[in-house]
């Protein structure tokens, strides 16, 4: 059936993966809401979204905040009536070593990472049980597994892997799906920072011998926020490449 006239709110989507999903969901039919905290991104966003004849808004406002939150949430029933998919795909990463961290990155961490998905999705789900329909993608990470030197962002995606099950226990008699996206190593601008010998080690170590894109998890969201997936909650996808495989 598609996501076609769905109403999809993507957090974090004037940049990165959370842009491509918004495409991808857009150029599918989708009405999208283009979230981020600047506003010239997010208005640039949309209105590249609309000059190719897509339905777009878009909305600023900080998802570690309740209130900015609820008033992204009214904006988006005023505008398109109903919310149909939530992608949680905000994210930050400030993490160091344990010696290194502080109360500051843990916190910013934390409350991006997983406050916001839970914010997010608290705003959404009642109008998702009203229509008895409503799809939660959050995007987490590899790394949830664990990884040295990333304390709190390891820990902010476990939690968000555990609100992820618990969300697709507590809603699913409602025709509403939660399910995580773990991403692993992905083509952003950040890989391209790591020196050269860095990144061959890295990608000599993938069992597919290559890096994924932004397409591969818009790819994903796409399947994940579509009408046919209904039998499909409370899973974690890895996007990989396999490394998920053998490395925590
Ligand atoms: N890039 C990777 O290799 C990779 C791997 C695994 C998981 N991820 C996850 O994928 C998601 C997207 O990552 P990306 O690489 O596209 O990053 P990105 O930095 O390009 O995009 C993240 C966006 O989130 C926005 N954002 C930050 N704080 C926000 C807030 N409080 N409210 C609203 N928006 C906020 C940023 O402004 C930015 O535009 C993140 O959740 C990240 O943890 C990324």
């Amino acid at each position: 059936m598609g996501i076609e006239n769905r109403v999809a709110i993507i957090t974090g989507s004037a940049s990165g993966m959370g842009r491509d999903t918004a495409f991808m969901l857009a150029k599918k039919g989708a009405k999208v809401v283009i979230n981020d905290i600047s506003e010239d991104k997010v208005d640039q966003t949309a209105k590249e979204l609309r000059d190719e004849g897509c339905t777009a808004i878009g909305i600023v406002a900080d998802i570690s905040s309740k209130a900015s939150v609820e008033s992204m949430v009214s904006q988006t029933m005023d505008t398109f009536g109903s919310i149909d998919i939530l992608v949680n795909n905000a994210g930050v990463d400030r993490s160091g070593p344990l010696r290194k961290l502080s109360e500051q990155d843990w916190d910013i961490t934390l409350n991006v990472n997983l406050k916001g998905p839970y914010l997010c999705s608290q705003a959404v789900h009642g109008h998702m049980v009203q229509q008895k329909r409503g799809r939660i993608i959050n995007i987490a990470s590899r790394a949830w597994l664990g990884g040295p030197g990333q304390a709190p962002y390891s820990s902010a995606k476990a939690g968000l892997v555990g609100l992820t099950r618990t969300l697709a226990l507590e809603l699913g008699r409602n025709g509403i799906t939660s399910n995580c996206i773990a991403p692993g190593l992905i083509l952003t601008p950040l890989w391209y920072e790591l020196p050269e010998k860095t990144r061959d080690f890295l990608k000599a170590k993938q069992p597919s011998g290559d890096i994924g894109a932004g397409e591969d998890i818009a790819n994903t969201v796409l399947y994940l926020a579509d009408d046919d997936t209904g039998y499909v909650t409370g899973q974690v996808l890895y996007v990989c490449g396999g490394r998920s495989l053998f490395s925590g």
